[in-house]
């Protein structure tokens, strides 16, 4: 099972990831991905030693494709590079938690349209091959822009979220989003409302998703623990009176009975 979390910047995408995973991976084996340039899935997770992406793993770039990672234009590299044993050697073990798993992916400098560079053929064939067995879960914190992503990767995203957030602009982004994975085959889109602080703004975003024919798997209240979580670099998932924990618990639930 593949779900991908993606919105507008700021709307909480890292937090609900993070959050995520630590519920899920009490039943799945989960391999938390972060797949946005601006990476701090590791921070939600109360990870804060520094971690290399792997678009920045140049020894392991060139052993696997056989090209240095920025190699001018026209180089011949491999296509489809071993990766099966990647997500288990790359990854980044919790002491107290088997069961999750970290992979941040870093960014693929972006060379002009179309452009396919060694870095970028790795990260998408990992993406790609993470096989799955049974047990084993995928949450992918990604960024806005969901065309990187390339058609075959979507293809093998189960549930798409996207996070909005009282307001208009979120909502703009979410209906761009929407189109643009249509376009690339993510068929399953749900969204998630997040900050909200009272029962107009829950109103006002659920008519305006109604309008836009996306369903809502949930809604999460604006809640001070969040930030305070934040500030003292711990996983929300360790403030047991959080009412967004709680929220994003019940999330989880309605992912499961989806995902059955
Ligand atoms: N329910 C909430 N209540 C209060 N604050 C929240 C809530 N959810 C997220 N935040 C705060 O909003 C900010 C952005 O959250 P987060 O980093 O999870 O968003 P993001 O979508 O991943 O952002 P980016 O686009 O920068 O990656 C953080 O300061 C976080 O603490
Ligand atoms: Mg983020």
């Amino acid at each position: 099972m593949k779900i991908a979390v993606t919105g507008k910047g700021g709307v909480g995408k890292t937090t609900l990831s993070g959050t995520l995973a630590f519920i899920l991976s009490r039943t799945y084996k989960v391999f938390a991905i972060d797949a946005d340039p601006d990476m701090n899935l590791a921070s939600s997770l109360g990870i804060h030693t520094k971690i290399t992406p792997i678009s920045k793993m140049r020894e392991l770039i060139k052993e696997r494709t056989g090209a240095e990672p920025g190699s001018s234009f026209g180089e011949v590299f491999k296509m489809n590079p071993k990766i099966s044993d990647l997500p288990e050697s790359l990854s980044i073990k919790y002491d107290s938690n088997e069961n999750l798993r970290l992979l941040v992916m870093g960014t693929v400098e972006k060379g002009g349209e179309g452009c396919i560079c060694p870095a970028s053929v790795l990260l998408k064939a990992l993406m790609r091959n993470l096989i799955l067995k049974k047990d084993e879960l995928v949450i992918l914190d990604m960024e806005a822009g969901i065309e990187h992503l390339g058609r075959r990767t979507a293809e093998a995203v189960d549930i798409m979220i996207i996070l909005v957030e009282p307001g208009l602009k979120s909502l703009e982004t979410a209906d761009r989003i929407k189109k643009l994975a249509a376009d690339i085959g993510i068929n399953k889109i749900t969204c998630v409302i997040n900050k909200i602080s009272n029962k107009n703004e829950e109103e006002f975003v659920t008519r305006k998703l109604e309008e836009m024919e996306l369903n809502v798997i949930g809604s999460i209240p604006r809640d001070e623990i969040v930030i305070k979580a934040d500030m003292e670099g711990k996983p929300l998932i360790s403030y047991s009176e959080s009412k967004a924990l709680k929220s994003i618990e019940d999330i989880a639930k309605n992912i499961l009975i989806q995902i059955k």
